[in-house]
C-alpha cells in the first residue's frame, strides 16, 4: 500500500466499526504548560478519557501528528524518529480488552495479512497495586497466538501514562513484529534492542487516574487508547527493514545522495538519516498553524537544536548550508497534499531554516575551533562528572576528561551551541561535559530561558482544576476584547495555562500599548462583573462558522463540536473545561505584554483575588 492508502485504510477499518474520525491535533498542545509537544494520539484527548463526553461519541479514531524528542539520540537508527505520525483508535468508556484486541490483531492479520507467526505481544506482569494481567493473555491465545509469542513485563514496559505526574494511564498490551532473525540471547524477548522485534502497536487499558499523590484511582470508565506507529507498520507493509526505505523517506533521501555527489563528496548513513528525519521533523514543527520559530526557550529551542544539528552535519560533509532548503522543498512538496499546513506555511517554513542556519554558520566555525581548543586542554576532574548512570565508567573515572560547565556555557552563550551539540562535539573526543555546571552557569547567566529546558518534558498533564477552568473562561474573554479594541484579524496563535496564569499568543503586527491593553483589562473585567452564564452547546463546524464562532477549526472531520458562549461577548469553538459563569472570576490583570516571534504578540495574565 502506498502510505496515503494505509492511513485511509487504517481510518476506514475503524469508521467502520463505529468510529468517528477526528483530525490531527496541532504538534503544540494547547493548554498544557507541562509538556511541549504532542507526544500521543490520546494528549488532545485527556479530558474525554477523564470522563468529560466527547460530542462525537464514545469511539475515535485518527492519524495525529507527534513530535518525541526523548528518542533524538535514537534517530539514525533503522526505526526511531523525533517526528512520526500515529494511527489511534479510542473507546471512552466503550469496548475494552477483548474487542480492542480483535480489532488490532483483525486489523494485521487480515487486512495487512501479517502473518501471525510474525506476531508477539505483551501484557502487564502486575504490581502491589494491580494484579496480573492473565485476561489480555487468555484473549491473545485465544486468537491463536502460541505461548512462545506471549510475554509477560512489569510495570516498566507494560504501563502506560499518565503523561506527566497526573491523569490517565493503565496496564497495556504491545504487539511487536518479530522480524525473524534469531534470538539474541536466551532471554531475547519483545523489551530486548537487538533488532529482532519492533514494537508497531500498543493498547492500553486506561481504567485508571494517578493521583498527585501517587495512588492510583478507578476512573469512572474503562478506556482504551491505541497507538500505532505509523512510519514503522508502513515499513512492514512496504516489506523493508527500516524507515527510510519507505516512499516516506525515499525522494529525500534521494536528493541528498544526489548533491553528496555533484559535491563530489559523502557522509554517514546515520548522519544522512539524520538530516533527512530532522528536516522533516523541523518542516513539522515550524509548518505547524502556531507559527514556532527557532528560539532559546521551549519548542523553539527544540527546532533551533534539530537547525544547528544539522547544519553541523552539512558543514562536515563540506556541504552549502541551502543544502537544507532543498531537502525542505522535497518535504514540504510531499506532505502538503496530506497536512495542508506544511503546504500554507511553506514559504514561513523555508524563510525560518534559512535564518537559523545563517545565524548560525556566522558563530559555528569559531565556536568549533575554540570548541576544539577547549577540548584538546580538557582537565582531568574526576569528583565533577555527573553521577547519572556512571556505574561502569566508574573505574575509569581517573582517565575520564571533563569539559568544564563555565566552557560548555561560553559555547552555548557566545558560540550558539546548544548544550546537547556540545556533548555531542565531546563524545567525539572522548570527554564528558559537566551538565550540572553547565546548568549553574546557565541558572545564573540566564534565568530567563530557564524554561527551554528539557526539565518541561517531565512535567504532569496541566490538571483540570477550578482555577484552571477560570484562566481558561478568561482566555476567551480575553481574546474577545482584544478583537473588540485591536480589530477582527486578530487571531489566537497559542494559549498555555498554569494554575497561576494564562498566556495568550495571538498575531498583532506591533506592540500592544498602554491605553489598548487598559481597554482590554476593562472589558474583560466588566464582562466579569456582569456575572454571565457559560454556555455550552453541541453543534456542526457548519452551524459554528456561521454563528460567527472563532477558534481553531481543527475538526475538519467532525460532525459535531463544542462550542462554548458568553453571550453578548464571546463565542469560541473550544473542548473545555469551562467556568460555569464569568462571576466566578476575579481581578483580572495583565502582567505582560511582549513579543513571541514575528508578527505574534503574547500576553500573560492573572486573575487576582479582589481586595474589597
Ligand atoms: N498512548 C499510547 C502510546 O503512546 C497508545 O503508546
Amino acid at each position: 500500500m502506498t502510505a496515503e492508502e494505509l492511513r485511509r485504510c487504517y481510518v476506514g477499518f475503524f469508521t467502520e466499526r463505529g468510529h468517528k474520525e477526528i483530525a490531527s491535533a496541532s504538534l503544540l498542545p494547547e493548554n498544557d504548560p507541562t509538556v511541549l509537544f504532542t507526544t500521543a494520539g490520546m494528549h488532545p484527548l485527556v479530558p474525554y478519557l477523564l470522563g468529560e463526553k466527547h460530542p462525537l461519541g464514545t469511539r475515535l479514531t485518527d492519524v495525529q501528528k507527534c513530535v518525541r524528542t526523548c528518542d533524538i539520540e535514537e534517530v539514525g537508527d533503522d526505526s526511531h524518529l523525533t517526528f512520526f505520525e500515529m494511527l489511534g483508535n479510542w473507546s471512552l468508556g466503550d469496548y475494552f480488552k477483548e474487542e480492542s484486541i480483535s480489532m488490532s490483531f483483525d486489523f494485521l492479520t487480515k487486512v495487512l495479512q501479517i502473518p501471525m507467526e510474525r506476531l508477539a505481544v505483551t501484557a502487564f506482569e502486575g504490581d502491589e497495586r494491580v494484579r496480573k494481567d492473565v485476561e489480555t493473555a487468555e484473549i491473545w491465545r485465544r486468537k491463536g497466538l502460541r505461548e512462545d509469542q506471549i510475554f509477560y513485563y512489569g510495570t516498566d514496559e507494560n504501563w502506560w501514562g499518565p503523561v506527566g505526574q497526573t491523569g490517565p494511564c493503565g496496564p497495556d498490551t504491545e504487539i511487536f513484529y518479530d522480524f525473524g532473525k534469531k534470538k539474541c540471547s536466551d532471554t531475547c524477548g519483545p523489551a530486548c534492542h537487538c533488532g529482532k522485534y519492533v514494537e508497531i502497536w500498543n493498547n492500553v487499558f486506561m481504567e485508571y487516574k494517578k493521583e498527585a499523590d501517587g495512588s492510583l484511582t478507578e476512573l469512572t470508565q474503562k478506556n482504551v487508547d491505541t497507538g500505532m506507529g505509523f512510519e514503522r507498520i508502513l515499513t512492514i507493509n512496504q516489506s523493508k527493514t527500516n524507515v527510510y526505505d519507505t516512499e516516506l523517506f525515499i525522494p529525500v533521501m534521494t536528493v541528498l545522495s544526489e548533491i553528496l555527489s555533484e559535491n563530489e563528496t559523502n557522509m554517514t548513513m546515520r548522519d544522512k538519516r539524520i538530516l533527512c528525519e530532522h528536516t522533516r521533523a523541523t518542516c513539522f514543527i515550524l509548518g505547524d498553524d502556531k507559527h514556532i520559530a527557532p528560539s532559546n526557550t521551549e519548542q523553539g529551542y527544540i527546532v533551533r537544536r534539530l537547525i544547528r544539528r544539522m547544519i553541523r552535519i552539512l558543514k562536515k560533509a563540506g556541504l552549502p548550508n541551502d543544502t537544507l532548503i532543498k531537502l525542505a522543498e522535497i518535504i514540504i512538496l510531499q506532505y502538503q497534499e496530506v497536512y495542508e499546513e506544511i503546504g500554507q506555511n511553506g514559504p514561513f517554513i523555508l524563510e525560518q531554516m534559512k535564518n537559523e542556519s545563517e545565524l548560525f554558520s556566522k558563530t559555528l566555525d569559531a565556536g568549533l575551533k575554540k570548541a576544539e581548543r577547549y577540548l584538546m586542554e580538557r582537565t582531568v576532574q574526576a569528583e565533577d562528572v555527573q553521577k547519572k548512570g556512571e556505574q561502569q565508567k566508574k573505574e575509569q573515572r581517573s582517565e575520564l576528561k571533563i569539559l568544564s560547565g563555565a566552557l560548555a556555557f561560553k559555547l552555548y552563550d557566545t558560540y550558539g551551541f546548544p548544550i546537547e551539540f556540545t556533548c555531542e562535539l565531546a563524545e567525539e573526543k572522548g570527554c564528558l561535559v559537566d551538565l550540572e555546571g553547565f546548568q549553574a552557569c546557565f541558572l545564573e547567566h540566564q534565568e530567563k530561558s530557564r524554561q527551554g529546558s528539557e526539565a518541561k518534558f517531565k512535567g504532569g498533564l496541566a490538571d483540570h482544576s477550578v482555577q484552571t477552568a477560570r484562566l481558561h473562561t478568561a482566555t476567551h474573554l480575553l481574546h474577545a476584547a482584544l478583537r473588540q479594541v485591536l480589530g477582527e484579524q486578530v487571531q489566537q496563535r497559542g494559549s498555555n495555562i498554569t494554575a497561576e496564569r494564562l498566556r495568550f499568543d495571538f498575531s498583532h503586527p506591533v506592540k500592544v500599548t498602554k491605553d489598548e491593553l487598559a481597554r482590554v483589562e476593562d472589558l474583560v473585567n466588566s464582562a466579569i462583573a456582569k456575572k454571565r452564564d457559560v454556555i455550552m452547546t453541541e453543534m456542526t463546524v457548519e452551524e459554528a462558522k456561521e454563528k460567527g464562532a472563532i477558534g481553531l477549526f481543527e475538526n475538519k472531520y467532525a460532525e459535531k463540536v463544542k462550542v462554548y458562549e458568553i453571550p453578548d461577548f464571546s463565542m469560541e469553538i473550544c473542548g473545555g473545561p469551562h467556568a460555569g459563569n464569568t462571576g466566578e472570576l476575579t481581578g483580572f490583570q495583565i502582567i505582560k505584554e511582549e513579543a513571541s516571534s514575528s508578527g505574534v504578540r503574547r500576553i500573560k495574565a492573572v486573575l487576582r483575588e479582589r481586595s474589597e
